[in-house]
Formats: C-alpha cells, structure tokens, sequence
C-alpha cells in the first residue's frame, strides 16, 4: 500500500491544529452521519467499540453542557457548531455477542468490573483518536477538552448510568488566525525507542 501524500499527511497531522475559535459555519446532520461511519472502523479489543457519542447542537443542550466545563471552555464550547461527548457504554461487553461472534467474549468480562472499566475507557479513547483523525479527513476542526466536571456532565446527559463521559471534542470549521503557536513535540530519541 502507498503512503498518502503530503497534503493528506498535513491535513491529518503536520499542519492539523487544535482550534478554540470557530466560523460561523454549522455542521450538517450528514457530516456528523458520514463521521461516524468512518470511525467506527478503528480497531479496539475484541471489535468491542465502547465508545458511545453525543453530538450536541441545539442551543438548549449546549447551554446545559456549558454549564459543565471549566471556565477556560465556556466560550469556546459555547461557540462551536457541535460539542460531541465521547462517552463509553459501562455495560459493553453485552454487545460482544453480537460485535465478536466467533467467541464467547462476553464471558471474558463477566464479574470483571475492573477490566470492564479498563477497556471501556481505553478502547472509547483510541475511538475518539479516530474521531478525530475522521474529522480531520472530513474537512472539520477539532477542538478536545478534558476540562469539564465529568460527575455534571453524567448527571445530566446519562442520568440511567449506562453511559460515562470520557472526553469532550468541539467540532466545527475553525478561525485559523486564532490558533496559539505549535507547542513543541519531543524527539523521536526521547520518546521512541527501537529495539
Ligand atoms: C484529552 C484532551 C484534553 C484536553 N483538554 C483541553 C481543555 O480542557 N481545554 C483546552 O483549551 N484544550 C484542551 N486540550 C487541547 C490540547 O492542549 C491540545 O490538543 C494540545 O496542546 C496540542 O495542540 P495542537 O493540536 O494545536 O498542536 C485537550 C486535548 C486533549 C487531547
């Protein structure tokens, strides 16, 4: 398989940047549709997807989702198009009949609270990698935030318990003069090794 080139690379990764500022321009319901259809598609254990998301748009549940997020977020929470809550299903392994039917993986998980809260949360977190990588590739802006009261946020999107929050993800087209300058990344000898 060939490499993607340049541009591809740059719109994914070298020249991608976290946006806090956003254009007034919406997100079309399609948009959000064809995102998902292609972040499903990342790997995770046992094809068990945990990741569950919310994607808030109107005013009256943005207004209560701003209410949760720290100080630094409001405005910009407040301001884009769309704030997807990337949550996690706490009974996932329920679905692993259906998701990884060649095993009994459900059995797995069963009595395993630990291990169940472990990949939740490991598995819905490479998914909103791939949630954003897919919105990159879409044309869209992200902008992750885990600071939020994730209690608040629980309380009042999931108030049945089934799904837990993990992070918070605006999603929009952004005002790319508004963007803080790159902060470094460490060397591959610093945080690689090859052995
Ligand atoms: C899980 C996560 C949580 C973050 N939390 C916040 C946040 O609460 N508020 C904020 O302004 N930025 C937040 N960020 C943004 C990061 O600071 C930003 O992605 C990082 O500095 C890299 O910036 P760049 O993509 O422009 O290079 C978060 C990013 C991630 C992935």
């Amino acid at each position: 398989m060939e490499a993607l080139d340049q541009a591809a690379l740059a719109r994914l990764f070298t020249e991608a940047r976290t946006h806090g500022a956003w254009q007034d321009r919406p997100v079309d319901e399609a948009v959000l549709r064809q995102l998902y259809e292609l972040m499903k598609f990342g790997p995770t254990a046992v094809n068990s997807t945990p990741a569950r998301i919310v994607f808030v748009r109107s005013a009256a549940e943005k207004a209560r989702l701003v209410d949760c997020v720290s100080p630094g977020n409001v405005e910009k929470t407040r301001n884009a198009p769309v704030t997807a809550i990337v949550a996690f299903d706490n009974a996932f392994h329920e679905q692993l009949p259906r998701l990884f039917p060649h095993a009994d993986a459900r059995s797995w998980y069963e009595g395993q609270p630990e291990k169940i809260a472990r990949d939740a949360l490991v598995n819905s977190s490479l998914q909103g990698g791939y949630l954003i990588l897919a919105a990159r590739a879409l044309g869209l802006d992200c902008g992750p935030m885990g600071g939020f009261d994730a209690a608040k946020v629980n309380a009042a999107f999931f108030p049945d318990g089934k799904w837990s929050v993990n992070f918070l993800l605006n999603l929009g087209y952004g005002d790319a003069g508004k963007v803080h300058p790159r902060g470094p990344r460490l060397p591959f000898e610093e945080a690689c090794r090859i052995v």
